[in-house]
């Protein structure tokens, strides 16, 4: 995810362009830059780090000009570096793209461009539409950016400006979001509303396949292959608090919400064309040694480990390897045995996370090979670990972790079959029925949250009491830890997660009348004696909510008090799915008590102290 904003009127650019990515910045901070038509012509400022690196580095040596874009990155392709920082040009100088998305075939339109002796400063993506661009351009921009359009592959969202058409920026959106501003004599291009609130409240809102060109006076609507559209205006009355949260009224919503597009981009460009396999270029690992690891631990903390508890099950079920799970906190004074043919995989959404991060380094002191699944480019476990898996998450900013967890959970997912691929430990047609019920999650994802009213309703009941339980065997129980510490998290209501059949052992001398019980009872080869523990509880005055499967509603409505069904998938997928009403309800649950939901007491968002 990244922001990019664009401008074109009688003021000057440069400051109303900071000021839009400054709005954008919870979208991306790992670099930033700007171009700006001057009297010189096209020039770029760019550098690596957040925007106030930029705004130094122009404080001295100022871009004026009236027309311009500028970015905002969250590194995909390319380390945040100066030279991977957007704008980016083509040779010429002539032609200058941001872009927030990501090119699917950048490699293949890198080489054809290379073999016709373009030269490529940057790692990224990006720099391959500006050379596209220039070399289909005759005369008109707009013709230009549709050719090179029609030759990608991915999700885009792009602002371009030529030194050869200075009075005209053309914005383009496919499958990353981007709006038009319309204000009197001068008009803006951005990924987000807050970015250009403070100028106009009219916009235009793209839609996926079509493209605006902008002049001082007018904004001209097509789709990408040249047809004219009309489109309404639309006025935004919000406010600006509530514009950076898009529309929602907390930033932890707002990410729930974004696990359908988390998942989405999590899984773009990381499974074969035809759908019957993963590709994960980015793995250093050969082969060979992927087939001579003998055992994984998988280390993290809260709710990224909860992530590698399931990660776990996905490896242990796909590869046949025995996966330890470890607390970060807890590893390295454990003594693992570690040895050159352990993996270890660290898994954090900041990538900062001091606990993590030492135990990546004990690992790799041991000689482990380490891959790390993170959030965060160029984040210190991205750096440091052998082998990276990046989730395409973007940025989360409340802090209780959602769509992180769940892009995680992709990310093993993919991770487990590129592994059983490789070991030949799972068929090509197992592998493919996988991927074809992974590509479904993001639209079931969706119905859940459409659902959310009914999570609402039980979140409040429950918020009246002081103390609940989450119940659930094999994946529902690592889901139902996961829902235990968002509750506590977020609503402050004691809960704890147990297994299931674990409860007579001694913590079913705590249930009595009225306490909450939360039972997730998705695992269909588990479904008979998850029932026979949800009636143990029942039988002592149990309130449970069920998280169940669609189609269980009948069998389970004769134990359960209520029930929330999620749409049907594999055995091994429901993780992703049921996740999500326990997101929604501790979220609803700490609204109700009114906290501070995206900040609760005591806590940060990244833990950089062990
Ligand atoms: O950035 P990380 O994923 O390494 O953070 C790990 C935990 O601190 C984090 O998941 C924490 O448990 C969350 N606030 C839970 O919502």
């Amino acid at each position: 995810m990244c922001g990019i904003v664009g401008y074109i009127g009688n003021r000057e650019s440069q400051p109303i362009l900071l000021e839009g990515l400054k709005k954008l910045e919870y979208r991306g901070y790992d670099s930033a830059g700007i171009a700006v038509f001057t009297e010189e012509g096209l020039e770029v400022t760019k550098t690596v780090g957040r925007l106030a690196n930029l705004e130094n580095r122009l404080s001295g040596d100022p871009l004026r000009g009236t027309v311009g874009i500028g970015h905002t990155r969250w590194a995909t392709h390319g380390k945040p570096s100066d030279v991977n920082s957007h704008p980016h040009t083509d040779n010429s100088l002539k032609f200058s793209v941001v872009h927030n998305g990501i090119i699917e075939n950048y490699l293949d339109l890198k080489e054809e461009l290379m073999l016709a002796g373009h030269r490529f400063l940057s790692e990224t993506d990006t720099e391959v539409i500006s050379h596209l661009i220039a070399v289909e351009y005759d005369g008109d921009i707009v013709k230009a950016v549709q050719r090179a359009v029609k030759k990608m592959r991915g999700a885009f969202a792009l602002g371009v400006l030529t030194e050869h058409e200075p009075d005209r920026l053309v914005a383009v959106r496919f499958a990353s979001p981007l709006i038009i501003g319309i204000g009197e004599g001068e008009k803006f291009i951005a990924s987000d509303i807050p970015a250009i609130l403070e100028h106009t409240r009219d916009i235009y809102i793209l839609n996926d396949g079509e493209m605006a060109v902008l002049t001082r006076d007018a904004v001209e609507l097509m789709t990408i292959e040249g047809n004219f559209i009309a489109k309404e205006v639309f006025h935004v009355d919000w406010d600006i608090m509530t514009a950076e949260k898009g529309g929602f009224d907390h930033f932890m919503l707002k990410e729930i919400h974004e696990q359908p597009k988390a998942y989405h981009d999590t899984m773009l460009g990381r499974i074969s064309e035809d759908g019957r396999s993963v590709v994960l270029p980015e793995l250093k690992i050969s082969a060979e040694k992927l087939r001579g690891i003998n055992r994984v631990h998988i280390v993290a903390c809260g709710t990224a480990y909860h992530a590698g508890l399931v990660g776990k099950s996905i490896i242990e079920n796909l590869v046949r390897i025995p996966v330890e799970t470890d607390v970060a906190s807890e590893y390295r004074y454990r003594s693992p045995i570690i040895t050159p043919d352990t993996l270890v995989i660290v898994v954090s959404q900041s990538g900062e996370t001091a606990d993590t991060l030492a135990a990546l380094r004990e690992a790799q002191r041991n000689g482990a090979h380490v891959l790390a699944i993170t959030n965060v480019v160029g984040s210190s476990v991205a750096r440091e670990a052998d082998d990276v898996i990046i989730t395409l998450a973007g940025p989360e900013i409340a802090v209780a972790s959602t769509k992180a967890y769940s892009s995680q959970l992709i990310a093993f997912y993919l991770f487990g079959l590129y592994w059983a691929q490789t070991n030949g430990t799972q068929d090509e047609a197992t592998v493919a029925n996988i991927l074809a019920a992974m590509q479904a999650l993001p639209e079931q994802v969706e119905k859940i949250l459409a659902q959310a009213e009914v999570i609402k309703g039980v979140a409040e009941s429950i918020s009246k009491h002081d103390s609940l339980f989450f119940i659930g065997r094999g994946l529902d129980y690592a889901v139902a830890m996961e829902g235990s510490l968002k509750l506590k998290e977020i609503s402050y209501i004691h809960s704890e997660a147990y297994p299931a059949g674990e409860l007579k052992h001694g913590t079913l001398a705590l249930i009595e009348e009225g306490i909450p019980v939360i039972a997730l009872i998705t695992q269909e080869g588990l479904y008979e004696k998850t029932l026979s523990n949800i009636k143990e509880v029942k039988a002592r005055g149990a309130d449970v909510l069920g998280i169940i499967n669609e189609g269980h509603e009948a069998e389970v409505a004769k134990s359960t008090d209520r029930q929330f069904a999620i749409p049907r998938t594999l055995p091994l997928l429901t993780p992703a799915l049921s996740v999500v009403p326990l997101q929604l309800l501790s979220y609803y649950a700490s609204l109700a008590l009114g906290h501070d939901v995206d900040k609760p007491r005591n806590l940060a968002k990244s833990v950089t102290v062990e």
